[in-house]
């Protein structure tokens, strides 16, 4: 797919609480220098403290409007997947120019993402989701799934650091000695990696749980204890070494598994994933009840419905005495290292997809294969497809 000359357009994101950007002044220079007209939405960066002038600095043009930069643009670099514009009244995917390029977290599998995955379909826009990219090597560079776990698992524990009515470290005071917090990490993927990370650094005690042999190693190599349970490896381990969702039986063993630690637990951080399902739930109503009035449950799987039954998606609230936390995308909360991050992993795989004015396509590449969600007038993505039939 040739096109005539690269115009990119990096429009300002409009899902509330989105503060990051799909690129940075210095990603920005780069494509210029490769021969692209850039066109940065104003104010587009404002969330991640970049203002407009740093990137006129770099070469990109700056417009005033969202419809201004999709009239022109012909790839579109965006961070959150395509809804509806509350300014315009219009879909978003219904701004960018028929035909055009897309690449930006889609989150393609979710049923709320479909209507606009159609609209794209029928406008002959080619787009490419982000959470798809491989974990293979050759595409680490591009990973902006990783680089968001890494946000997401770091901020979790500062959330709740924030809502514990106690230290994290231990502490010697005059008082006598104050024992360090107790927490839980369930999962230890990479976001559930950088949680034992971060709360080992703020001076905690950690207990895990994971179903991959391999991640439990992990999270012992960080210096937490794994609560023993053990489950057969083929019953654990799907498709590329990624954790499977269990039998319902297993389920219930797993939460009869945690309970114990549940209970002795100040801060149970929770980030169970299955890729492209929802989220297991692994914490029940009774469970939450048994923990110590003050302490907090952080869900970061909440996105994909959460790992506790009573979460609330996009909110913090306490029930019988425990604080639970469903905040939702929470890397944007961390908007200038998310979007440095975020900006960089885009622009690799921009210039992957991208060459010499030609789009790569080519459903043999692995990459453009697990990456590509419309092409052609068509929704080409498997996991979308089989989510779709299940609806
Ligand atoms: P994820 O975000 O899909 O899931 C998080 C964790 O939840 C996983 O460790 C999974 O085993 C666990 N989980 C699922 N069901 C569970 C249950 N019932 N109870 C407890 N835990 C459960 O995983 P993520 O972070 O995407 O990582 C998956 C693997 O991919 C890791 O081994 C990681 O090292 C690898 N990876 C490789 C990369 C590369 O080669 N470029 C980059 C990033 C990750």
């Amino acid at each position: 797919m040739q096109l005539d000359k690269v115009v990119v357009g990096i429009p300002r994101e409009i899902m509330p609480g989105e503060k990051r950007v799909a690129a940075i002044p210095d990603t920005v220079g780069k494509m210029v220098s490769s021969g692209a007209r850039v066109l940065v939405q104003s104010g587009a960066g404002k969330g991640a403290y970049i203002d407009d002038e740093m990137y006129r600095e770099k070469g990109a043009e700056i417009i005033a409007d969202a419809k201004s930069v999709y009239d022109e643009a012909n790839i579109i670099l965006k961070v959150k997947e395509p809804r509806m514009n509350e300014e315009t009244g219009l879909h978003e995917a219904e701004m960018f120019r028929e035909n055009c390029i897309l690449i930006s977290f889609l989150h393609p599998a979710h049923s709320v993402n479909h209507e606009g995955l159609r609209i794209m379909a029928k406008r002959g826009i080619t787009s490419f989701t982000l959470d798809g990219i491989p974990r293979i090597s050759r595409a680490q560079q591009m990973d902006s799934l990783t680089s968001m776990s890494t946000v997401a698992g770091y901020k979790a524990v500062i959330f709740a650091a924030n809502h514990l009515g106690r230290f994290i470290p231990m502490m010697p005071t005059s008082f006598g000695i104050i024992n360090p917090a107790q927490f839980l990490v369930v999962g230890t993927g990479v976001a559930g990696l950088q949680s034992i990370a971060t709360a080992k650094r703020l001076g905690a005690k950690v207990k895990t749980l994971d179903i991959r042999p391999e991640a439990n190693e992990q999270a012992r190599s960080l210096g937490a204890e794994n609560i023993a349970f053990d489950v057969p490896e083929e019953l654990a381990i799907g498709e590329g070494g990624y954790a499977k969702r269990l039998p319902e039986e297993w389920f219930a063993r797993e939460r009869e598994a945690l309970l114990p630690h549940v209970e002795q637990s100040d801060a149970v951080i929770l980030t169970a994933l299955i890729p492209g399902e929802v989220a297991p739930k692994l914490i029940d109503e009774n469970m939450v009840k048994k923990m110590k009035k003050g302490s907090v449950i952080v869900d970061i799987a909440v996105d994909q419905g959460g790992n506790c039954t009573l979460t609330r998606c996009g909110e913090e609230f306490v029930f019988e005495g425990i604080t639970i936390s469903g905040i939702m995308n929470v890397p944007a909360t961390l908007p200038v290292d998310a979007t440095n991050m975020f900006a960089q992993s885009t622009y690799n795989f921009f210039a992957y997809i991208i060459k010499d004015g030609s789009v790569n396509t080519d459903s043999t590449d692995e990459i453009v294969h697990s990456t590509m969600v419309t092409h052609g007038g068509q929704i080409v993505h498997r996991g979308t497809l089989l989510a779709m039939e299940m609806e």
